[in-house]
């Protein structure tokens, strides 16, 4: 597939009117993006598991302008109270995917968006945010159109998603959605994200993510400029190669439930993000003393329990702890015991793997 193929054919009617509403998972990357070409296409293959707890709910009231205008034209809320502060990069998005969806500057958009999680809780929101509000815009083309199969709803979903924010493409279905062509992988593209289309043991198919606040402040490095720090990074060639190979080496894992490679590759993942970040230039620490000492903690326990409890992180500080259901009563009483004492607050989030987005 192209580009090409997502610019529709025209529209029978165009509806005065309406409402569309959409709940969007957040999802963790297992091997992970970092680092991108123009329009918004990975230098890597990555896969994540799908969230359940953290979402955001968008809902998009649309109602047709009196004559169409060369502007886009909406009003944005957060959480109840207008977000100005918010709409450049809405902006942004909607120039991106104007030629995907030609009827946006017909219409005047009330949008009003809110989050599961905490806005200041260092949990990236632009994954839930620009996959819901996609999903939004998608299910108003969906009325504008005779027909639209499911596949190709979701296709574009993910395709315009991406264009807001990479990783979004990975929050439509679940549990697991894999972004980014390679050669493992049937079907894998890099314009959207599948959903996983191999087979995946049971026990994979129902871990626990906790995920601990260890800072709550703002991001140090955006992953805007963090992707851009991978060209002419020392060793961009050899990660992308890791990459590809990690996803190859899932498959097996994944299908037989082998819970200590995963974990191995689910660990040398993260690690080998903050590696990359550290080893840019400019360069950045994103961990915090107690990321590392919940890191540690966890490799302790895991050695004693005997469990397969074990960490990955994003571009930040804050730990993801990943177990199967099946080890939650031993793992979850460890984590509020040893773990959350460093997270900051004590908060921290109970999650889970979901099965992507929901239309409410
Ligand atoms: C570290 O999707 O936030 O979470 O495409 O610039 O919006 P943009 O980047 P973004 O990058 C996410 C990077 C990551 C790893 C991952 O989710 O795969």
């Amino acid at each position: 597939m192209s580009e090409k193929d997502f610019i529709p054919v025209p529209y029978t009617t165009l509806k005065e009117e309406g409402t569309v509403s959409y709940s969007s998972p957040s999802n963790i990357a297992l091997v992970k993006y970092w680092g991108k070409r123009d329009n918004q296409i990975p230098a890597n293959p990555s896969i994540s598991f799908t969230l359940a707890a953290c979402v955001t709910k968008t809902s998009v009231n649309y109602k047709k302008k009196d004559q169409k205008s060369d502007e886009f034209s909406f009003d944005l809320f957060f959480e109840g109270e207008a977000k100005e502060e918010f709409k450049p990069k809405i902006n942004t998005f909607l120039k991106r995917i104007e030629v995907y969806l030609p009827f946006l500057k017909e219409y005047h958009f009330v949008i009003k968006t809110s989050n599961s999680f905490p806005h200041s809780s260092g949990i990236a929101s632009s994954a839930s945010g620009m996959s819901a509000l996609a999903l939004c815009f998608m299910e108003m083309e969906k009325t504008f159109l005779d027909t639209l199969s499911n596949e190709h709803f979701n296709r574009k979903v993910s395709f315009l998603a991406r264009l807001g924010s990479g990783s979004a493409c990975r929050s439509i279905e679940g549990p697991l959605v894999q972004w980014g062509e390679t050669p493992s992988i049937e079907g894998s593209s890099n314009l959207f994200g599948i959903k996983y289309p191999d087979k995946v043991h049971d026990v994979l198919n129902n871990f626990h993510d906790t995920i601990l606040l260890v800072d709550k402040g703002e991001k140090q490095v955006s992953s805007t400029v963090g992707h851009e720090l991978m060209h002419g990074h020392p060793f961009a060639k050899q990660r992308f190669d890791q990459a590809h190979d990690n996803l190859q080496k899932l498959k097996s894992v994944l299908s037989e439930g082998d819970l200590d490679t995963f974990i191995n590759i689910v660990e040398s993942e993260a690690l080998t993000l903050h590696a990359m970040m550290m080893t840019s230039n400019p360069y950045f620490i994103l961990m915090k003393p107690n990321t590392l000492s919940i890191i540690n903690e966890i490799w302790k326990f895991r050695q004693v329990s005997k469990t397969h409890v074990c960490f990955t992180l994003d571009a930040g500080a804050n730990v993801h702890v990943l177990y199967p259901e099946n080890e939650k009563d031993i793992v979850f009483p460890f984590i509020k015991e040893k773990l959350v004492p460093y997270c900051q607050n004590g908060q921290y989030i109970c999650d889970r793997i979901g099965l992507g987005a929901k239309k409410l």
